[in-house]
């Protein structure tokens, strides 16, 4: 298991399987489009971030699913039955996280534009640390407490001043970034949030952005983090808590090669033994290397056309299900279910009316029939989460599928879900 990229089997002249469950059954069963989740793979990687820490880091760790990347309530539950807590957004996401029932003080709200109401809640709700990430925030903090009876736990985001290598839409620890405060003023915000009795400062947040390959940004993020906690400590503030965020890339395409989260584990767990030894509690927030490999999308054909230019096959679904192509090209692998015989080169179009909803680009592979079926990989994570209703398309059902075994853990909207809150 550990070295599979795609949770599917498939022999010759076999049924494509995931999860010991014929694919096409399950585009019959439950239409299409569909996205089926591997329950085995999403329980490897929870496991393999479990061990990996405890492997490494000498004292406490948590792992916080980032929920944004899959808010499913099934998956949420199995994270949590494996000791993970939850990293939470906005309000709505937190009350899927405890929805979900995930323990409060195992749920971290960050976000760079809470509300008031949100606030509210995550204090009425005794969430486990608010990670705040500005001056204005700390103000709400302070008033919404002021009506209140009750302390909160915080973390204070910092810009960590880390170019990773990786799309700059899911960039966040550069100079220039909305997320977190430059840690001259964070010093500023934690100094401040020390004279305030009912705001109690835990630690130090960092987050350098997502689908990051290279294990020794956050090397250098641990030597960062190692500094500040330094500065902090001689002003007499204790750091107990320091998270190194989520960011881990998966493989999209053959020539990805994402590390190994053991590797995150070691590397972050041997630079803070050179530094500051594993004197706090470590947190990271993993979501796509949590979820990505785990899903898959199916669709059927509907067309194909043939220019000059180029050929074209259309599929059921698109930038509903999956935006992430159109919305900064992201690149993504497909296998077409078919008895047609002729290889061709093609592009993997969309329904939606937007030039730009193509899922793979000259995608090379059989040319297929309509009906046939047409499954795209790594889709687990941002797929179902930034679902559009975009040309009025009901959002896909999830099926999760575990030896030999397929159940409905988010039902198919239907036409009349489309008006939900229309007058
Ligand atoms: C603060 C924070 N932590 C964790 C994550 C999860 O990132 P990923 O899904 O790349 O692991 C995100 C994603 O945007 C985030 O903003």
């Amino acid at each position: 298991m550990e070295n599979k990229v795609y949770p599917i089997t498939f022999k010759k002249d076999e049924d494509y399987k995931i999860g010991g469950v014929s694919i096409p059954y399950l585009g019959e069963k439950y239409g299409t489009p569909l996205y089926i989740l591997d329950k085995e793979t999403l329980i490897f990687q929870a496991q393999k971030y479990i061990n990996s820490w405890k492997k490494y880091y000498k004292n406490k760790y948590k792992v916080l699913f980032a929920i944004k990347a899959l808010p499913i309530l099934e998956v949420i539950r199995i994270f949590k039955n494996y000791g993970l807590g939850a990293l939470v957004s906005t309000g709505g996401e937190l009350y899927i996280a405890l929805s979900a029932n995930v323990p409060s003080e195992d749920i971290y709200f960050h976000g760079n534009a809470k509300t008031l109401k949100e606030i509210e809640y995550a204090i009425d709700q005794k969430v486990g640390a608010i990670i705040i990430d500005n001056f204005d925030e700390y103000e709400k903090i302070k008033y919404v407490l002021s009506k209140k009876d009750t302390k909160v736990k915080v973390l204070v985001r910092i810009i960590p001043n880390i170019e990773v290598n990786t799309h700059k839409s899911i960039r966040t620890g550069q100079t220039d970034t909305k997320f977190g405060l430059p840690i001259e003023q964070a010093l500023v915000l934690i100094e401040k949030i020390n004279t305030e009795k009912n705001i109690i400062f835990k630690g130090i947040h960092s987050h350098i952005g997502s689908q990051i390959f290279d294990i020794s940004a956050y090397v250098k993020l641990s030597e960062v983090l190692s500094e500040v906690y330094k500065e902090l400590n001689s002003k007499n503030i204790t750091v107990e808590e320091m998270s190194i965020g989520g960011g881990l890339g998966v493989a999209y395409t053959k020539e990805d090669n994402p590390p190994d989260i053991e590797d995150l584990a070691r590397e972050v767990s041997n630079k803070f033994s050179e530094t500051i030894g594993h004197n706090f509690k470590l947190i990271c927030e993993p979501g796509r290397s949590l979820v990505g490999r785990a899903g898959i999308t199916l669709y059927r054909i509907e067309s194909r056309k043939e220019l000059g230019i180029r050929k074209y096959v259309s599929v059921d679904g698109g930038m509903s299900d999956n935006i992430r192509p159109s919305l900064y090209g992201a690149k993504y692998s497909a296998l077409i279910i078919t008895k047609g015989d002729r290889e061709e080169i093609f592009s993997i179009a969309g329904k939606h009316c937007e030039s730009g909803d193509i899922l793979i680009k000259d995608f090379s592979g059989l040319w297929p029939n309509p009906g046939d079926y047409l499954i795209t990989f790594t889709t687990g994570a941002y797929n179902f989460s930034m679902y559009t209703w975009y040309n009025a398309t009901p959002r896909p059902a999830v099926v999760l599928v575990e030896n030999g075994k397929d159940r409905i853990i988010v039902k198919r909207e239907n036409y009349e879900d489309l008006l939900g809150g229309q007058i």
